[in-house]
């Protein structure tokens, strides 16, 4: 990494109540980056992601975020600063795409100003940059998973923050908008956003970040370029899972195989034009 630290947590003990999940985490996520975190359900992937949203307080260490002791921001300052996709959020009842979209605006605004042309414009841009143009009128709790996913990022979009958090963005997705979503994320940060985000597809994860974090247990156990971090004996210790680990065909980015003990049931498959 060459580029400074824009989020920095030294020596981060965070959990609920009194069950601390992560202990002593430090880690240095530079500005600019692309960073994703990978690791296994319950490793504490999202926990470490709300801790830099601040949506949770650690009970030890520091989080920085542009240099800055996070406590130190005023809430709405905050909220021009990082902007968080969180995992599982529902909708308050009734409310519709747009309505959702106008709230990512509310950090820019003063209590009582008028909604700007520069408002409308975000908006506009958010809604057409996630393909939910045409359901801004929609209720959310009557879209399918993927458009209501897709409403949340247009949320997060209209928010206009240089600091992207997203956890797990793609679910939901069908394989398409999966890939426009990461397109996206790649675009803002090719524009200059630091993108955070938690990916369980490990082929995914090595296409689009330029640094993985690597949890397991509450811990960071590795973080690099993927091409460095993502070997089979990685996969093996944090996954428990055997696998192979070949080019990806399109990009040369490492691409995940398991290993299988068992035969395909119509037998040995030969893929055309393999
Ligand atoms: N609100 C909560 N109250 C109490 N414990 C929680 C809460 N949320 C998560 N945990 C616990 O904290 C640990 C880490 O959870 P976390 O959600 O950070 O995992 P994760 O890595 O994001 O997993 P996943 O891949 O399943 O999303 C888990 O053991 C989980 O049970
Ligand atoms: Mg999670």
């Amino acid at each position: 990494m060459t580029a400074p630290p824009t989020i920095e947590l030294d020596s981060v003990t965070v959990g609920y109540d009194r069950r601390v999940v992560c202990r002593d985490v430090s880690l240095r996520i530079a500005e600019g980056s692309f960073t994703v975190f990978i690791g296994p359900n319950g490793c504490g992937k999202s926990t470490l992601l709300r801790t830099i949203a601040r949506v949770l307080r650690p009970s030890g260490g520091r989080v920085a975020v542009a240099g800055r002791d996070v406590r130190g921001y005023r809430r709405r300052q905050y909220a021009r600063t990082v902007g968080l996709l969180p995992q599982g959020i529902e909708a308050p009842a009734g409310m519709t795409v747009t309505d959702l979209v106008l709230r990512g605006r509310h950090p820019h605004r003063s209590t009582l100003s008028r909604w700007t042309a520069q408002d409308e414009r975000a908006v506009t841009a958010a809604l057409a940059a996630t393909g939910t143009t045409d359901l801004g009128d929609r209720v959310l709790a009557e879209l399918s998973g993927g458009q209501r996913q897709r409403a949340w990022l247009a949320m997060l979009l209209a928010q206009d923050t240089p600091i992207l958090l997203l956890d797990e963005p793609t679910t939901y997705l069908d394989i398409a908008h999966q890939y426009e979503v990461l397109d996206l994320l790649a675009d803002l940060h090719a524009g200059g956003r630091t993108v955070v985000a938690v990916l369980h597809d490990l082929n995914q994860a090595a296409r689009y970040a330029t640094d993985l974090v690597v949890l397991r247990d509450g811990q960071v156990t590795t973080t690099g370029r993927p091409s460095a971090v993502l070997t089979p004996d990685l996969v093996a210790d944090v996954f428990g899972l055997r696998c192979r680990i070949v080019p990806d065909p399109v990009t040369g980015t490492p691409a995940v195989f398991p290993e299988s003990s068992r035969p395909h049931p119509t037998g040995p498959v030969v893929v055309p034009g393999g």
